[in-house]
């Protein structure tokens, strides 16, 4: 009978307790404390190039990766280095530098280090932490590559519209079907075209390049050879074929 008594009594303080809470959240409009996982430091990795040779590297780890997996640095390079984890303790080891520290959920942990040789340093996990521990692992590449001024990343295409509008070739060629200054694209692909100097050729890919790379090979009958010669490059191209092909 106590024991019933001790868990009656031990269910009503939970419940009145339980009640506080939201009482206290509808009526006097107190903040639950929310998961610390939706904040930036404990969601995603960054690496930011502050100056030269001057880098902040955020990490985070999570059953069983590091964020970012993989770091490009340039050799004498000095990093900040924000440790956090998205979910348990792991222990976070950079092989080859004096970085060993915790990454503890809801707390970052932070350390300077000095990357003076080149090569890959592993950053390991030496804290057990479930089954794929072993696994988990990333490198920071320290590599006179990394010193070089980034290249400019090459346009993304989307679309073989997007390539065509970015070329300027709408200018000249709509897609409905209506001639311009150029023949239109509409029906173009794998149609035989009568060319000015009299000769015939299908519209095959091989076509499509060619009259990309060199407009006055084959100009087609009834329009002027006034095509410029854009800079288009080969995955514009294909992207430009695909898109012809579905105009039909
Ligand atoms: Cu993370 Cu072991």
């Amino acid at each position: 009978m106590l024991e019933r008594r001790i868990a009656i009594t031990a269910l009503v303080f939970l419940l009145a307790l339980t009640a506080v809470i939201g009482l206290s959240v509808k009526m006097f409009g107190v903040g639950l404390p929310t998961c610390l996982t939706d904040v930036r430091p404990f969601r995603e990795g960054t690496v930011i190039e502050q100056a030269p040779k001057r880098y902040e590297i955020h990490y985070v780890a999570r059953m069983w990766k590091f964020e970012p997996p993989d770091v490009n640095i340039a050799p004498g390079s000095t990093a900040d280095i924000y440790l956090s984890s998205a979910d348990v303790t792991h222990g976070v080891q950079i092989v080859g530098t004096n970085f060993n520290l915790m990454a503890v959920p809801g707390a970052v942990n932070y350390a300077r280090v000095k990357f003076d040789k080149a090569g890959d340093y592993r950053v390991v996990c030496n804290e057990y932490c479930g089954t794929a521990h072993h696994n988990m692992a990333g490198v920071i590449h320290v590599t006179e590559q990394a010193a070089a001024p980034p290249a400019p990343a090459p346009q993304p295409v989307s679309g073989g519209m997007a390539a065509l509008e970015k070329n300027g070739c709408t200018a000249c060629h709509s897609t409905d079907g209506s001639a311009q200054i150029g023949p239109t694209f509409k029906g173009l692909f794998g149609s035989k075209r009568p060319l000015a100097n009299g000769q015939t050729v299908v519209a095959d890919e091989n076509y499509i390049r060619e009259s990309i790379e060199h407009p006055e090979a084959k100009v087609v009958k009834g329009f002027e050879p006034n095509m410029p010669q854009m800079p288009v490059s080969p995955a514009e191209e294909q992207a430009i074929i695909e898109f012809l092909k579905t105009l039909k």
